[in-house]
């Protein structure tokens, strides 16, 4: 039995932990060591993260399993949002489960408090960027009926790569 709770600043140590853990057991067979470094300490670097967790325009949220954390959620409204900065649209900007939780529909719960808020703000659409060959993602999105409507570039270290864009209007 999973649970969701928010993410709050006395727990950036342990967002930092797992989002590197995340990223690199998602992300480190595809790129270069050097990449993923810089990527790291740019992205997962403790200042940047208290002041994501202190943005009122974004949440993150832990998925639990007891004690252990093992996924989490990042939502941007507004302008804290990537890309389009609609102000009736939800970005969800990471869903990142642990590779050992992984078809045990954690995922699903995260996506569906994603979907819950959006639907309780009374927004028009949820969209997100999937790196184009992370086959298990876009499928996860697909199924959960994402349809694909833009791309962008994304930039991992000094690797430029390409993101799908997909929406799922409500
Ligand atoms: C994508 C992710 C969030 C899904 O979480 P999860 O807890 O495994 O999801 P669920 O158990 O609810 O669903 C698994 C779904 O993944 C997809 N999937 C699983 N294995 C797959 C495979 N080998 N190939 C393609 N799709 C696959 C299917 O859609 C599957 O749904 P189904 O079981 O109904 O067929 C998770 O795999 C993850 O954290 N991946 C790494 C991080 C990432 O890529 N995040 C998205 C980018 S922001």
């Amino acid at each position: 039995m999973f649970i969701i709770n928010q993410v709050t600043i006395e727990d950036v140590l342990e967002l930092q932990r797992l989002g590197k853990q995340t990223f690199i057991e998602t992300f480190s067979a595809y790129n270069s060591k050097e990449d993923m470094e810089q990527y790291l300490a740019a992205s997962f670097n403790l200042e940047i993260l208290k002041k994501e967790i202190e943005n009122s325009n974004s949440t993150f949220y832990f998925a639990e399993d007891g004690q252990k954390k093992v996924g989490y959620l990042k939502i941007n409204l507004g302008p804290a949002q990537s890309d389009i900065k609609d102000s009736d649209s939800l970005e969800i900007e990471r869903i990142y489960v642990l590779k050992t939780y992984f078809g045990k529909k954690v995922g699903q719960l995260l996506y569906e408090k994603a979907l819950t808020i959006a639907k309780e703000l009374k927004l028009t659409y949820l969209w997100l960027g999937v790196w184009e060959k992370n086959e298990r993602a876009l499928q996860f999105y697909k199924k959960n009926g994402f349809v694909e409507f833009d791309q962008h570039q994304f930039v991992l270290g000094e690797d430029v790569q390409n993101d799908i864009l997909m929406k799922l209007t409500l």
